[in-house]
């Protein structure tokens, strides 16, 4: 009962949005429910940003810290939707794990459609991921963080949507065989969450179909005007709510611009060959320092361990000193350093 009245006043604070975030969260301070959702949203986020650095690694944009504070979220360029997206997805993902394992007192597995005929030889049975519920929660504190009112926020929003769509889109249908002797011919199945990676890998493929706004400039520079944000709802009024949109271009990311938090390439390490390379670290030195103006550097490291140890009656181990050498690569600036004019393995186009 409690639950209840604690979130129908949230709801209701809702509808006034300028004002909700901040009385909400004087309102709940101290309550159970809060703090036990609060320190899921906390390590969802972590999550998201977390798999943003790994999607990005070999990008020149690799997801900084900087770029997942406010400062840097300030502007709406393709990177800062699939930050939204991420980070919205990574907190209705640990909420609805954090449901089905029976973490949170008043949820549990969604078991609404169980014992119905769900298709062809099979029915629902077992423990769905409560993904209604991730949702509805992760909506409520993540959404209100955007506070603004401008086309920005409104942006915003919808890319937060798409990342939570994204957690439902990848969603899987788990069976098990009933029936003599595994004869099959009855099934249970239940729908379960995929593993955080493939959300990742469906929103960076969201990432790079993501969609310009057009909106008139001088209604994005307006900033705070509800006649910005009126304009951009209607241009995406078109676009399906799994996409990301965004409205700026991107700065350019090969160099530092302190003012925008960016720390450049150089300096980046980079792939140049191996076995079983993705395709992105394939490309990384090219992209990286090639097409940023930069050469690559060959960094080289000696480590040195114990090695073929012998074990000597009685007691004694040992043992001989190996060096290995590690061969790194890296982006530097082109007239730098000692080895300037010795011809490089792959050296510039
Ligand atoms: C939810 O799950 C996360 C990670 O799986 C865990 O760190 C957190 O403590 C859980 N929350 C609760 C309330 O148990
Ligand atoms: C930093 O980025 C801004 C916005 O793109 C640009 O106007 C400015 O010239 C850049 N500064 C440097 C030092 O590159």
């Amino acid at each position: 009962m409690t639950h209840f009245v604690f979130w129908f006043l949230f709801v209701l604070l809702q509808t006034n949005p300028a004002r909700a975030w901040v009385a909400s969260n004087f309102l709940m301070t101290g309550s159970k429910a809060f703090l036990t959702y609060a320190r899921s949203v906390q390590v969802g986020t972590q999550t998201g940003i977390e798999e943003c650095k790994h999607q990005f690694a070999w990008d020149r944009w690799n997801c900084p810290d900087s770029a997942t504070q406010l400062r840097g979220l300030r502007r709406a360029t393709r990177e800062t939707s699939f930050v939204h997206a991420i980070s919205a997805a990574g907190v209705m993902y640990t909420l609805t794990r954090n449901c089905s394992l029976g973490d949170l007192e008043n949820c549990g597995c969604d078991v609404s459609n169980n014992g119905k005929i769900g298709g062809r030889g099979w029915l629902w049975g077992g423990c769905s991921d409560n993904v209604d519920f991730g949702e509805r929660i992760s909506k409520q504190y993540v959404d209100a963080q955007e506070t603004g009112q401008d086309s920005r926020a409104a942006v915003n929003l919808h890319n937060n949507a798409a990342g939570r769509q994204a957690v439902k889109a990848t969603m899987k249908r788990i069976c098990r065989c009933h029936g003599m002797s595994e004869s099959c011919s009855v099934q249970t199945c239940w729908t379960q969450l995929s593993d955080f990676r493939e959300i990742g890998n469906y929103l960076k493929t969201k990432y790079n179909q993501a969609r310009k706004l057009d909106v008139d400039k001088k209604h994005v520079k307006a900033g705070n005007s509800a006649d910005s944000r009126g304009a951009v709802v209607d241009a995406f009024s078109t676009t399906a709510e799994t996409e990301l949109i965004y409205l700026e271009d991107s700065p350019d990311y090969c160099r530092r611009n302190s003012s925008l938090g960016l720390l450049g390439t150089e300096g980046r390490e980079c792939l140049q060959q191996g076995h079983g390379l993705s395709q992105g670290e394939r490309r990384s030195c090219r992209r990286l320092c090639h097409e940023c103006g930069l050469r690559v550097e060959e960094r080289r490291t000696e480590t040195v361990s114990s090695c073929n140890c012998r074990f000597h009656w009685c007691c004694k181990v040992k043992c001989e000193d190996c060096s290995q050498v590690l061969v790194k690569h890296g982006c530097a600036r082109r007239e730098d350093g000692p080895w300037f004019r010795r011809r490089l393995q792959q050296g510039p186009k």
